[in-house]
C-alpha cells in the first residue's frame, strides 16, 4: 500500500470518527485532563459526579433548582489559553474546554468561601466538618452571631416550593437581615410538618429554625 493511501485511508476514518462524534449529539470536553462526554444542557458539576469526580457543594440538591449561591463548587475553566472560575452547579458543559475541579486557583476561592462561612454560621457542626476537610479551621473574618448556623443558602425554601409545593417559608429581608422565615413572622399555617426542609438543611440550622416556622 502506498504512504498516500494509507494517509488517506487515515484521514477517511478520522473523518467517519468526527462525523460520528459531531452526530451523536453529545459534547467533548476535559475534567482534570481526563475526556468526558455529556449531554447538551448539563452541567460541570453534573457531568463530574457521572465521572466519580468530587466537588464540594452547599447549597446545591439535584432534587431542586440549582441557584449557585455559595459558590463552593467552584470550577476553573480554561479555553484556548482564558481561564475563569465559575459556579459548576450552574454552568453548563461547553466543548473543548478543560475543568480543573482542584487547581491552586480553585483551592484559593474554596477557601476563601469556607473562611466566610465558618465566620458566618459558627455554629454549624457540618460547616466545620466541611471546612475540616478542605483544610480551613480557623477564619479571618469577623463573626458577629455566635449563634447562627444558617448561610442562608435558600435550600430549605425551594424544597418547600419546588417539591412540597406549599411555600411555608422564604427568605425574608436583605443583605445582613436575610433570613429563612414564614410569613409575618409567624409559624406557618401552610406547613405541613412534612420535614422535608429539616432533610435537606446542609447545616443543622433547620433543627433551631423549625420550632419558629412550621405550623404551630
Ligand atoms: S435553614 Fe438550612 S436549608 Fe434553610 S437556608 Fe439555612 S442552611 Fe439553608
Ligand atoms: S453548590 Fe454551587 S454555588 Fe453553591
Amino acid at each position: 500500500m502506498s504512504a498516500q493511501k494509507t494517509k488517506q485511508g487515515k484521514k477517511t476514518k478520522e473523518g467517519k470518527k468526527a462525523k460520528k462524534e459531531k452526530d451523536d449529539g453529545l459534547i467533548r470536553f476535559k475534567i482534570n485532563g481526563q475526556p468526558v462526554q455529556a449531554r447538551e444542557g448539563w452541567t460541570i458539576l453534573e457531568t463530574a459526579r457521572q465521572n466519580g469526580v468530587k466537588i464540594p457543594t452547599l447549597c446545591f440538591h439535584p432534587a431542586v433548582e440549582a441557584i449557585g449561591s455559595c459558590r463552593l463548587c467552584v470550577v476553573e475553566i480554561q479555553q484556548n489559553g482564558h481561564t475563569r472560575v465559575a459556579a459548576s452547579c450552574i454552568t453548563p458543559v461547553q466543548g473543548g474546554v478543560d475543568v480543573l475541579t482542584d487547581s491552586e486557583e480553585v483551592q484559593n476561592v474554596r477557601r476563601w468561601v469556607l473562611e466566610m462561612l465558618l465566620a458566618h454560621c459558627p455554629a454549624s457542626h457540618q460547616i466545620r466538618e466541611l471546612a475540616k476537610e478542605y483544610g480551613v479551621t480557623s477564619t479571618r473574618f469577623k463573626t458577629e452571631h455566635p449563634e447562627d448556623a444558617c448561610p442562608r443558602c435558600g435550600l430549605c425554601v425551594r424544597a418547600c416550593d419546588e417539591i412540597v409545593g406549599i411555600r411555608a417559608i422564604s427568605l425574608g429581608n436583605r443583605g445582613v437581615f436575610k433570613e429563612v422565615t414564614a410569613p409575618y413572622h409567624q409559624r406557618s399555617a401552610d406547613c405541613i410538618r412534612c420535614g422535608t426542609c429539616l432533610y435537606i438543611c446542609p447545616t443543622g440550622a433547620m433543627e433551631q429554625l423549625f420550632p419558629q416556622v412550621s405550623a404551630p
